[in-house]
């Protein structure tokens, strides 16, 4: 896929915010600082369409960033195209873990969370991060088998691939496919590894 325009649409704390136009959403999961934020802008070939931060807790609110897509190479400059590009979302959500949050707070967000997630039909894929160094945390674990449980769509990605050694990948992929029981992708918004994959793996559920 080839996203010829990406914008941010709308920051919702309330399910009024949230977008009323059905088009089809690509919702971002994982802990704080994992690389939600990062993976939106690798994804859209961006710099800073959502804000990232090296301290956790920067992403606050549920962001919808509205991504036109044709097929095509991911970083390819848009050319004469016949066919009008495909709109969807992508849905960056505050991560959970973030230790500074108070319990009142964290609890709202996670109320927030599921109030969104429980509530759209459009969601056609969740796509969890982990970070490719460390095993699933309790909230992790807690986290894929609600989405299981809901029959969400899951694609799981593991990131920062590029903090470990290129011989290190596979076995650190191999143990959190074995903690999850689903198929891990390895991913880095530094060097775009794992980019093109995510992409041919999301468009299953894109028109165009
Ligand atoms: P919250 O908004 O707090 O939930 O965090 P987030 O999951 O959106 O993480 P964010 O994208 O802001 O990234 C957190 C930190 O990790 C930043 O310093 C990023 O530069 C860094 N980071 C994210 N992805 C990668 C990656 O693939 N490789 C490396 N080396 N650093 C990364
Ligand atoms: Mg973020």
């Amino acid at each position: 896929m080839r996203v010829v325009n990406s914008d941010i649409s709308a920051t919702a704390v309330r399910p009024d915010q949230f977008p009323t136009d059905g088009l089809p959403e690509f919702v971002f999961v994982g802990r704080s600082n994992v690389g939600k934020s990062s993976l939106i802008n690798a994804m859209a070939s961006r710099k800073a369409l959502a804000r990232t931060s090296g301290s956790p807790g920067k992403t606050r609110t549920i962001n919808f960033f509205k991504i036109s897509v044709m097929q095509g190479e991911p970083g390819a400059e848009p050319g004469n195209a016949k066919a009008p590009p495909t709109d969807l979302y992508f849905v960056d959500l505050p991560g959970y873990g973030y230790a500074k949050v108070s319990r009142s707070e964290s609890q709202k967000w996670g109320a927030m969370i599921e109030g969104y997630l429980k509530k759209r039909p459009q969601i056609k894929y969740i796509i969890m991060l982990l970070d490719i160094r460390h095993e699933p945390s309790a909230k992790d674990m807690e986290l894929f088998e609600w989405l299981k449980h809901y029959n969400y769509n899951v694609i799981v990605i593991a990131t920062k691939s590029d903090k470990l050694k290129r011989s290190q990948i596979p076995k650190h992929v191999a143990q959190l496919r074995r903690a999850l029981g689903v198929n891990v992708l390895p991913f880095s918004s530094e060097t775009l590894a794992g980019r093109d994959e995510l992409w041919a793996l999301m468009s299953a559920e894109i028109s165009s």
